[in-house]
């Protein structure tokens, strides 16, 4: 089965005028053929593809949707400020109200800078880490993924290696592989950038070991290194504070984006006062880094991540989910593996090394206008109900059906193939 006949056209069209007809982690290149490109509309925990379907939407447009798509209470602040103003010659009030209010939710945080995207604040933090400690080594866990500049983009095409001169990788929850690592930089190393937990796409999830993130921040102590979470994906969702708060680990820097604006464009790096010396020197800037409509949106979905449950019930809708699929999964003779936490689930079948099984089922739920995703990890909004994750859970006993149905005549996605290694 293929999309519908208007995003079929729009898919025509775009050949012509963008590279590959779309770009980046949204293309569908790497998603079942039944998978829409181009979407009309989005309200609450639904969007709507060219061709008039409506999809419950467990990918929360990759994280960006935290409280609902088109939420009144976010996008009427919105509204409001663009009555009056939104990019100007310089910024508007909000942007010292924005930093006052994040600074006292984020324990480690003294100051904070914003930008548009996680790959600006990534960024950002990296080049503070090296104007603070005149070094220039930084390590990362192999896998993770911190953004799209030349510095950490998974795929390296036009990048040249003196632009990755300097990075080196480790392995992440594993305490030996990182002594290694911060052993081989000496007396360089500017900066280790840790994922809040292991949320790498094509891999299991893994909740960080806690004594890996206490030494993390004990080596980083030792050798004047600036320890940076990058919690752009899990921000808000784990936690209301930084994501490693929990486990007594406070880094010198935080990176986040996607839910802050509840969709709206804008992202964060928080630092504390180890660091607010390099963060001064360094020279970064947007033109429209300081609009202040986004600005709007983010003290307002601050003020409704201070002041709502929504935490309370996306655990419990992850939960839902979680019992429900593995019951369904069951009766048709399959196992899944569920990893991460409840509320940014990834789901796998077991054994399934080529992907093939994930991919037929996950057309099989689009077949049923669920959107879920083979091979990156899901989220859920505050918009969501219990009768949702239900009509979710029904589609997903008729696609398990489906895939058992078709076992025998399933192949693997052709370019995943390639790139796991299947034959
Ligand atoms: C952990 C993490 N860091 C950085 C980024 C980059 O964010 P953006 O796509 O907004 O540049 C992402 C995006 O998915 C991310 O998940």
């Amino acid at each position: 089965m293929v999309s519908g006949p208007n995003d079929a056209q729009l898919r025509e069209r775009a050949k012509k005028v963008i590279p590959n007809g779309m770009y980046g982690h949204q293309s569908t290149r790497l998603l079942p053929a039944n998978f829409p490109q181009w979407f009309s509309r989005a309200e609450g925990a639904y969007l709507w593809d060219v061709d008039g379907n409506r999809y419950l939407d467990l990918m929360c447009g990759y994280g960006t949707n935290l409280f609902g798509y088109r939420d009144e209470r976010v996008d009427e602040a919105v509204a409001t400020q663009l009555a009056v103003a939104d990019n100007m010659t310089g910024p508007s009030p909000l942007m010292v109200d924005l930093a006052e209010q994040f600074v006292s939710m984020v324990s480690h945080a003294e100051w904070a800078m914003f930008c548009k995207n996680g790959t600006d604040a990534t960024t950002m933090a990296v080049t503070v880490a090296r104007a603070e400690t005149k070094r220039r080594h930084v390590i990362v866990a192999e896998y993770a993924y911190h953004g799209s500049a030349p510095w950490c983009t998974p795929i390296p095409a036009g990048v040249v290696p003196e632009q990755r001169a300097h990075i080196s990788s480790c392995v992440y929850n594993d305490v030996d592989s990182l002594d290694e690592a911060v052993a081989a930089a000496g007396d360089d190393l500017a900066a280790v950038v840790v994922a809040p937990f292991k949320h790498d796409a094509f891999q299991d999830q893994a909740l960080p070991d806690p004594d890996y993130a206490r030494r993390a921040r004990e080596l980083c102590d030792v050798s004047g290194a600036m320890l940076i979470v990058d919690d752009v994906r899990a921000g808000l969702r784990v936690s209301k504070d930084c994501s490693w708060e929990s486990l007594g680990v406070r880094p010198d820097m935080s990176t986040w984006g996607k839910t802050i604006g509840n969709g709206h464009p804008i992202s964060a790096l928080l630092g504390s006062e180890s660091c607010r010396r390099g963060a001064g020197d360094i020279y970064a800037t947007g033109s429209y880094w300081f609009s202040a409509g986004p600005m709007a949106a983010a003290l307002e979905t601050l003020r409704l991540v201070r002041e709502t449950d929504y935490l309370e019930h996306t655990v419990a809708l992850g939960k839902q989910l979680r019992i429900g699929l593995d019951d369904a999964a069951g009766r048709y003779g399959f196992s899944l593996h569920q990893s991460g936490p409840v509320q940014m689930p990834q789901i796998f079948f077991q054994g399934d090394d080529d992907f093939r099984l994930g991919f037929a089922w996950a057309e099989a739920m689009s077949a049923e206008r669920v959107y879920v995703h083979p091979w990156h990890n899901m989220f859920f909004c505050d918009a969501m109900t219990s009768e949702d994750i239900d009509f979710a859970l029904a589609a997903a006993d008729r696609a398990f059906g489906v895939v058992g149905g078709t076992l025998d005549s399933i192949e693997p996605h052709p370019v995943v193939k390639t790139l796991v290694g299947g034959t």
